[in-house]
This record gives C-alpha cells, sequence and structure tokens, in this order.
C-alpha cells in the first residue's frame, strides 16, 4: 500500500512567478505532491535551494540521486526516506541535491503515505494528540525584501485570537482592508501596492506604520469582539550594517535597538516580535527576552532557521521564548520536527510559516495542527495564501 512505486519532478512556478520544484510521489495506493517555496529576507544559516535561479541542476539530480535510492522505499518511514534523502545529498545543508528538491520530496513522501492511509496529513503525523489550532498572524503593512518603497520593517501582522480560527482568519482580513482604507485616506495621490506576501506597501515611516497597525488592531478587536494585537517581523538582519540598525529615519547601535524594541512592545501592545536583532546576536536575544518575553513572544527565525543546534544555543542563552519553522529551512520533515520536538521541550512556543514566495500548497496548515504550533504565519489575503488559510478552517470543521 505504501511502498514507492514511482517518483517524479517538474518545474512550476511560485508566487513570485520564479521557477521552482514540484514532486509527486506514487506509492501502491496513495499518491502526494508538494512545491518547494522560497524565500527572499534568507537566513545565511539556512540550507540552501539549488541553484541560485535555474531549476535545470535540481531536477538533474533528482533523477540522478533522488529517485534510485528513494524508489521502493516504503513511504511511512519518513525518517529513513528522510535519511536517504541526506546520504543522496552528502553535504550538511543540502548543497548538492538542493533543499528546495528535498522538502519537496520529503513533504510528498508523507503526503503518499496520509493518503495511502485514508487519513488526512495532519492526523497522519501527529496521531491522535493532534487536536488545537494555531493562532493566525496575518501580515497586514509590509516592506524590507518583500517589498521596494516600503518600510525597513519587513512585516507588521495582526494577531486575532477568535474562538474559531475561522474568526481569527476573518478578523486578520477585516483588519487587513481596514489598513488599506486608512491609507488611500491618508495618502490619496499615492498609488498603493501589495509586496510578495500580500501586505500594503506605501511610503511610511516604521513608527507611523505601527501606529496605523495598531490602531487598526484595536478597531478590529472591538468590532469583532475578541483580541487582535499587533507584531512584527522586523528581519533586522538585512538592515543591519557595519554594526548599526539602519532605519530610513534613525540608525541604532545593538544596545539601542533593543531598547528601542522594547518600547515598541510595551507602547504599542505587541503580543510577538520576531528577528528583532541579527542572525548571530544571541545575546542581544538574550537581553530582549529578559525585558519583554513574559508579555510577548521574542521568535528567531533567521536566527535558529529551524536548526536544532542554533535552537539548542538559544535555550542555552536564554535567547528568545518562541521558535519560527520553515520547513524548507532545513529541508525534511524529520529535521523540522526535530526542531519543533526540542523547542517544545525547552518551554519555547513554535509558529510554523510560509516563504515569501509561496505556492498554492496548503500543507503547512496540516503541519501547524500535527505539531502543535502555537501560530501559523501565512498572510492574511492573496490566494496562495488564503489558499492554507481555507485549509485550517476546513480541518476546524473536522475537529468539531
Ligand atoms: P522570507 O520571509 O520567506 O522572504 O524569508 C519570511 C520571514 O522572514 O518570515
Ligand atoms: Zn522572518
Amino acid at each position: 500500500m505504501t511502498l514507492i512505486e514511482d517518483l517524479m519532478i517538474r518545474k512550476v512556478l511560485d508566487s513570485r512567478g520564479n521557477p521552482t520544484v514540484e514532486v509527486d510521489i506514487y506509492t501502491t495506493s496513495g499518491f502526494g505532491r508538494f512545491s518547494s517555496p522560497s524565500g527572499a529576507s534568507t537566513g545565511v544559516h539556512e540550507a540552501v535551494a539549488l541553484p541560485e535561479g535555474k531549476v535545470e541542476l535540481a531536477i538533474e539530480r533528482f533523477e540522478s540521486e533522488v529517485i534510485p535510492r528513494i524508489s521502493g522505499m516504503d513511504a511511512v518511514f519518513q525518517e529513513e526516506v528522510d535519511g536517504a534523502l541526506h546520504e543522496a545529498d552528502g553535504t550538511v545543508g543540502f548543497s548538492s541535491i538542493g533543499a528546495n528538491v528535498a522538502v519537496a520530496t520529503s513533504i510528498a513522501v508523507a503526503k503518499a503515505a496520509a493518503s495511502a492511509l485514508d487519513l488526512p496529513l495532519y492526523r497522519y503525523l501527529g496521531g491522535m494528540m493532534a487536536n488545537r489550532l494555531p493562532r493566525p498572524f496575518g501580515n497586514l503593512i509590509g516592506g524590507g525584501r518583500h517589498a521596494r518603497g516600503g518600510t525597513t520593517i519587513q512585516e507588521f501582522l495582526c494577531v486575532a485570537r477568535g474562538p474559531t480560527v475561522a474568526d481569527s482568519i476573518e478578523a486578520n482580513a477585516l483588519a487587513h482592508r481596514r489598513v488599506g482604507e486608512k491609507l488611500g485616506k491618508r495618502l490619496p495621490d499615492v498609488a498603493l501596492a501589495k509586496g510578495d506576501e500580500g501586505a500594503w506597501v506605501a511610503p511610511l515611516k516604521d513608527e507611523e506604520a505601527l501606529a496605523i497597525l495598531a490602531e487598526t488592531c484595536s478597531e478590529i478587536e472591538s468590532e469583532m469582539g475578541f483580541q487582535c494585537r499587533p507584531a512584527l517581523d522586523m528581519a533586522a538582519s538585512e538592515f543591519f550594517r557595519r554594526g548599526k540598525y539602519v532605519y530610513a529615519d534613525r540608525s541604532l547601535e545593538p544596545d539601542k535597538q533593543i531598547e528601542f524594541v522594547a518600547r515598541l512592545v510595551e507602547e504599542y501592545g505587541l503580543c510577538s516580535v520576531e528577528d528583532p536583532l541579527d542572525q548571530d546576536d544571541f545575546e542581544g536575544f538574550a537581553g530582549l527576552t529578559e525585558a519583554v518575553g513574559k508579555k510577548c513572544l521574542v521568535v528567531g527565525d533567521d536566527l535558529f532557521v529551524t536548526d536544532v543546534d542554533r535552537i539548542a544555543q538559544g535555550v542555552e542563552k536564554g535567547a528568545g521564548n518562541a521558535v519560527l519553522i520553515k520547513p524548507n529551512q532545513v529541508g525534511t520533515l524529520t529535521d523540522t520536527l526535530l526542531a519543533v520536538d526540542y523547542a517544545h521541550q525547552h518551554g519555547y512556543k513554535t509558529v510554523i510559516s510560509h516563504r515569501s514566495g509561496e505556492t498554492t500548497d496548503d500543507a503547512i496548515a496540516h503541519l501547524a495542527v500535527a505539531f502543535g504550533c502555537e501560530g501559523i504565519k501565512t498572510g492574511a489575503v492573496g490566494g496562495e495564501r488564503t489558499a492554507k488559510l481555507n485549509e485550517l478552517i476546513r480541518i476546524e470543521e473536522e475537529l468539531t
């Protein structure tokens, strides 16, 4: 039933129109498909997609290295399949077969096993205890690497906590629309744009954008009658230059950056702040966690890159209290699960995440439930984002 009989790879497009790889896995009575997303503000410690901008070599490597090893294996032995992917690669960061090929194969295999066993992916991976839905983090205003002409900070998000995930998703989308209306009134002569993740892009200073975000969250909170809190993904490594965090209107030394972020948490009631400091500044993360960690998630994305050794360093130093989980940062489901388990065992929360270049695949909605993640970052609007949000709504329906 679950023996892998056939594997295929093809070139498809992601949401930026860039080529990416899609893998199909056929077992005796199951089928699984996954296409790899890609980041723009990638961390330097991430596993690498292969090769830069061209997927032909990745396809060749899949055919020569992956097919001979994986065909005939049993799809339910995920660890063995993922081990074979590491063997096929032979490097530390999947630089030979590409983390895009690895993650597409790994998740497609899990989907094929789930399909052969006639189980939804979240149930197959998470077992009977997978019954909790994550809180959706909706990206409303953006800049950084995801857009030109926007804020320095990459993402301004609304985190709704409704009675159901469907309510939260609706609140985030409403907040997105409200921000668009506010920007239209405030900048009547400016052509508004949307960034890679569907967030509004406008010529705003970072704190102006944050004030609009916070005001919107509080309006939506009163209208919906449940909590809607502002959050940031600063992606600070992208504007850390020669020892300083360089914004449009200020330039801050690391200790001043910690004070600045701590003030934003207090003043605007942020419930989560991701990558507030450079990707190697474990000490800075620890300082900020000490200052605001009791009231706010301090999330490491580029800091941890879903890597268990880097999370262990964070735990040892008290850096952050939450880990962003992106399967394509490590390349396999087994490595992703190791990172999630390690984080949870050490009292860290997890937030699973899309990438800025996405496909319409909805597997991360299932992974969020299977892993028991606290949150899911997958945008507020846009086809490839709503594919995942709508799947969460369907999963919730099944669970209730
Ligand atoms: P990326 O952005 O996919 O471009 O890396 C998402 C994030 O930083 O969380
Ligand atoms: Zn991030």
